[in-house]
């Protein structure tokens, strides 16, 4: 039987419970393909194609989203998948997938960035925050980044970031409030959870939108819904799937990505790529909240 490396996780833990070893390759079911991936995060070449499978051959360049994929192949359903032309490299498409689609559609169908608008971005040197920083620049907003450190601060700033708060410096409230003439902001973007959650309902506006996308640092804890009655607020905890669930959101929204690349709207920013076999210590570093941007595994 034919095998592959992969990292595969045999029981819940910490990252020792990465563990490297060879596992069966996987052959394409009907209407699959199987991707050779050239770096995870995730972008490769189709390497075999099921039965049934009628936009994809072996040799097409791909980029898709989807589970089991620290390996040297993966198995995809063809609807999930997207060619990439021949300008954009693997590591770019495997940077930009999962991280510029998820700001993209943040800023575009979970808060519509309008011009003029002020937004709160959480972890603006992040790799979504990066991108969020260029994008909400490139809508038009005043953008407001969040960070941990100076180091962090000057890459927000140089990814479109109007103001930067270190909040182990600064009074994140007391600044936006500074910034916005005591308003607040009509966007706040929180992929941090539970440190961020009572900071992002403070600085977000009368009619404000908060937009609550993940949990770096923890749950947001369960809240009563007349909080939100205090400012008519919106508050939303979208995920990427839920955009992406059909065929055509899929070619939709990668379709304006790629066009963003194109553009020069946005840029990737790779923080650092590693072989498969140190996914252990791409998981450690990521956790360390040293990283900024994109990590990248190369099988
Ligand atoms: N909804 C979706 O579909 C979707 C899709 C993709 C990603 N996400 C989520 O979006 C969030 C950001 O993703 P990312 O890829 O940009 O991650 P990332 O690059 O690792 O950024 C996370 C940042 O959060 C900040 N942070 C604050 N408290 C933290 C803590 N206790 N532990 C770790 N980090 C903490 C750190 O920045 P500072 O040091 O500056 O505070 C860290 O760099 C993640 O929670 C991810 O799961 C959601």
């Amino acid at each position: 039987m034919a095998t592959m490396k992969a990292i595969v996780v045999e029981e819940t833990g910490g990252v020792d419970k990465l563990i490297y070893k060879d596992i069966p390759l996987p052959e394409p079911k009907e209407g699959h393909v199987v991707i050779k991936n050239h770096f995870v995060g995730i972008a490769g070449e189709i390497s075999a194609v099921g039965p049934g499978v009628e936009n994809f051959k072996v040799g097409d360049r791909v980029v898709y989203i989807g589970g089991s994929t620290y390996s040297e192949y993966s198995e995809a359903k063809e609807a999930t998948v997207e060619k990439i032309t021949n300008d954009i490299s693997y590591e770019t498409a495997a940077a930009i997938g999962i991280q510029a689609l998820t700001a993209w559609t943040l800023v575009r169908e979970s808060y519509p960035v309008k011009k003029g608008d002020y937004i709160l971005i959480h972890a603006a040197a992040g790799g979504v925050g990066l991108l969020l920083c260029q994008m909400c620049r490139y809508l038009g907003a005043t953008v407001i980044g969040t960070v941990s450190s100076a180091e962090k601060a000057t890459l927000a700033r140089e990814n479109g970031a109007d103001y930067v708060i270190n909040y182990t410096e600064e009074d994140v409230v007391a600044k936006v409030n500074e910034i916005t003439n005591g308003l607040g902001c009509h966007g706040v973007l929180d992929g941090v959870g539970k440190s961020t959650w009572e900071i992002s309902l403070q600085c977000a506006r009368r009619l404000g939108s908060v937009i609550s996308f993940g949990n770096a640092s923890g749950v947001v804890p369960p809240i009563s819904i007349s909080i939100l009655a205090q400012k008519n607020l919106k508050i939303m905890r979208p995920t990427l799937f839920n955009y992406m669930a059909t065929r055509e959101e899929s070619q939709k929204w990668w379709g304006e990505v790629f066009e963003l690349l194109s553009k020069n709207v946005i840029k990737t920013h790779i923080y650092k790529i590693y072989e498969l076999v140190d996914a252990q210590q791409a998981h450690i570093d990521i956790e360390s909240r040293k990283t900024t941007g994109k990590l990248l595994l190369k099988p």
